[in-house]
């Protein structure tokens, strides 16, 4: 059984799908927020799920050798960035190599990278005339949203769209590909260690 961390900065909506999901072989044992106030702290207590605030504003520099803490103390295989609005370092990221996911809200490599979150990423879909959006699931390497895509699904666009409105049906996308990810990244995970084993 993997144990899983998701990392989420705010409302946490993708979170809330994941922990009503049973997934083969891996659970939700931690959810960690650099944002005091992040409703997905209250979720997780909801659930009774470990969860942790590591807030960048108070521990500085050492924000990630303390997410790391975290990690090891409650044992964690593999990470979901779902909605967490801060940028992981290499060195970070060497740490989980292929184990870490993130979920954006656009169809990659369009309307995506540095500056492209939340609204901003609808808004600038609608600006440029886009007829498909969507949201994709990728691995997370030290490009940002440059990792290899594990599951995306697209959209259409109505003549009337908003970014409001757009924001709404990609939501409900994320909440269908996003358990189905992390059911690969488990099972992607799973498998390399069984042939490590078997080798
Ligand atoms: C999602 O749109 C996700 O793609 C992006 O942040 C948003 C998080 O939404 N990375 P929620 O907090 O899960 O409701």
């Amino acid at each position: 059984m993997l144990n899983i961390a998701v990392f989420a900065s705010g409302n946490g909506s993708n979170l809330e799908v994941l922990l009503n999901t049973q997934f083969n072989q891996g659970k939700i044992a931690l959810v960690l927020s650099n944002n005091p106030s992040a409703y997905a702290l209250q979720r997780a207590k909801n659930h009774n799920i470990a969860h942790i605030c590591i807030n960048k504003k108070e521990v500085g520099e050492k924000f990630e050798s303390e997410i790391l803490k975290a990690m090891q103390k409650h044992h964690i295989d593999c990470i979901v960035l779902a909605g967490f609005m801060l940028i992981l370092s290499a060195d970070f990221i060497s740490h989980f190599p292929n184990k870490i996911i993130n979920i954006h809200p656009s169809l990659i490599p369009a309307f995506c990278g540095d500056g492209f979150y939340g609204m901003r990423v609808h808004e600038a879909v609608l600006e440029y005339g886009a007829k498909v959006s969507g949201a994709s699931v990728h691995f997370v390497n030290e490009i940002v949203d440059g990792g290899k895509i594990i599951a995306q699904e697209a959209i259409n666009l109505s003549e009337d769209e908003t970014p409001q409105s757009l924001q709404t049906k990609v939501a409900q996308v994320e909440h269908r590909i996003l358990p189905q990810a992390v059911q690969f990244l488990i099972d992607s995970i799973l498998t390399k260690e069984q042939h490590e084993t078997l080798h």
